[in-house]
């Protein structure tokens, strides 16, 4: 047990799929894991381990933004020793070639901060995806036949954004989407030299102001939890 995870050592495999939302780390689990069991509901933040084709894995929830992020993955790389973290989220599409339902593979997370701003000071560190996780994670989006775009993505500090003009240079610069917590993830990957990616559903779009509605998130979440998991097995 840690202040923020009641599960037990061992509760908790190699491999973890990092959702923010807690329900939906329930619903991928009884959707995509066979045998899953709740291991941790501390500020009903659930998580559950089971097996993708015999091979441990858990699905935690991660919270919203990059410092609740950072407390489940501190922890869960410090005291449960897990070595392969795949973010499953949600992001705005920036780009006009990015349609609802895509998947993004961020191979990097540009920010304005993260939590490590205050080790990393005056460095502009780039936090960057595991190069083995992407590589197969293009392979099984590509033998899906899902529709995605590899390239960089902005982790924001805002839901609510209030700088316009903050989000046109991501455009400018080829950012494909915005999401809150992979930059962190990926800094935290770098820095305890474990395996990092994001692989992320667009549900909005920035530049047409369309958004998913509720009950037809599924099947397109559903691509992304079996592009997480082929990676992380292949
Ligand atoms: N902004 C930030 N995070 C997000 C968004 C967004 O538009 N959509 C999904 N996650």
């Amino acid at each position: 047990m840690t202040i923020h995870i009641g599960a037990n050592a061992g509760d908790i495999a190699e491999t973890v799929l990092l959702p923010g939302d807690p329900y939906r780390a329930k619903w991928a689990a009884e959707n995509f894991l066979e045998d899953a069991k709740l291991v941790n509901e501390v500020r009903g933040m659930l998580a559950f381990t089971g097996t993708y084709n015999g091979n441990p894995v858990t699905i935690h929830g991660s919270g919203m933004g990059m410092p609740s992020l950072s407390i489940y993955v501190n922890e869960l790389i410090r005291d449960y020793e897990a070595k392969t973290l795949i973010r499953i989220g949600s992001c705005g599409g920036m780009q006009d070639h990015v349609g609802l339902r895509d998947v993004i593979l961020a191979m990097t997370a540009s920010s304005l901060s993260t939590p490590s701003r205050g080790i990393f000071k005056e460095l502009n560190f780039a936090p960057c995806a595991d190069w083995s996780l992407l590589r197969a994670a293009v392979a099984a989006a590509e033998s899906k036949g899902t529709n995605t775009h590899v390239g960089g993505i902005y982790s924001s500090d805002v839901f609510y954004d209030e700088r316009p003009d903050l989000n046109e240079q991501m455009v400018r610069h080829g950012i494909l989407g915005v999401e809150m917590e992979a930059a962190e993830l990926y800094n935290l990957a770098a820095r305890h030299s474990i395996r990092a990616l994001a692989v992320l559903t667009v549900s909005d779009h920035l530049g047409t102001g369309e958004a998913l509605p509720s009950d037809q998130r599924e099947k397109s979440f559903g691509d992304m939890v079996e592009i997480a998991l082929e990676a992380a097995f292949a």
